[in-house]
């Protein structure tokens, strides 16, 4: 890498971008929620709407206006190298199949990292206007007021949150047998249809823990961050560094992660 290309950004003037960013993006979601988009399947399940695509451009257009050499990578097939350091990492609609439905819960989620570092992020519901963001060692904000995650110590007074895989129906992973264990031991569980959001509630002590399986980069690269500064732990299932691994995701306030890693490990 060249000279020319090491910019010195501070977190916070990427957080100021990265919160601008999402809130337009954000706005163009909640804007379009009640017209006549179209909506397409990846998958059996898996959909993706017209707006999913519309949001993702808006967020290009301005990641790149302002910094042409940064990377971008998005959920809809949007791979950019860049030939500086840092990478964007884009979820344009977190939540998309409440959006086809229109049912009114979903996000924007946008992180940067730099070395495979997340720097800042910012997970935004248009519908709520709660903007909850971070940058590494600088804390966790709900609307620009400092959060923290709760303290429930123990898995049976706790609200967890989790989510289904878009391929329930083709893999052995369905989740369905950790539901049921769960079920079984926490107070109740929530299934609010965007995993960024449920990171940010267990950043913000709404919910006491979250797991899922099969998530990918852009679900969690602002909400896990989110979680760390707002005090909580995120892990794989073993109780290993996260990283950008989506595949095994277990966050929660710290107190009941040994109980909730116990549950996860029953099913090996
Ligand atoms: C989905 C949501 C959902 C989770 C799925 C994700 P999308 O993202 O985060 O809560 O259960 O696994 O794929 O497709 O709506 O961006
Ligand atoms: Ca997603
Ligand atoms: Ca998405």
């Amino acid at each position: 890498m060249t000279q020319r290309h090491k910019q010195h950004l501070s977190n916070s003037e990427l957080l100021e971008e990265t919160v601008r960013i999402s809130l337009l993006a954000g706005k163009l979601l909640k804007d379009r929620l009640f017209t006549d988009f179209s909506v397409d399947h990846k998958g059996k399940v898996d959909l993706v709407t017209e707006v999913d695509r519309a949001a993702q451009d808006l967020i290009k257009q301005e990641i790149l206006l302002k910094y042409p050499d940064h990377g971008i990578l998005g959920e809809e097939d949007l791979d950019i190298q860049g030939s500086g350091e840092f990478l964007w990492i884009v979820d344009p609609l977190d939540g998309t199949t409440n959006y086809a439905h229109r049912f009114p819960v979903f996000s924007v989620s946008i992180a940067v990292t730099k070395d495979k570092d997340v720097l800042c992020g910012a997970v935004y519901n248009p519908v709520s206007e709660e903007l909850f963001k971070a940058t590494r060692g600088g804390g966790a904000s709900l609307n620009s007021l400092p959060i923290k995650v709760s303290e429930t110590g123990r898995l049976d007074d706790s609200l967890l949150g989790t989510g289904f895989p878009y391929n329930i129906r083709e893999t052995a992973q369905t989740n369905l047998d950790h539901f049921r264990d769960f079920a079984l031991r926490a107070q109740d569980i929530r299934r609010c249809g965007s995993a960024a959001l449920d990171l940010s509630f267990v950043a913000c002590g709404r919910l006491d823990g979250f797991w899922e399986l099969g998530l990918k980069q852009w679900d969690i690269a602002a909400g896990a961050l989110i979680v760390r500064e707002a005090g909580g732990v995120t892990t794989d299932f073993e109780g290993s560094d996260l990283g950008m691994d989506g595949s095994r995701v277990l966050a929660s306030n710290g107190l009941i992660h040994d109980e909730m890693m116990q549950v996860l490990q029953k099913q090996g």
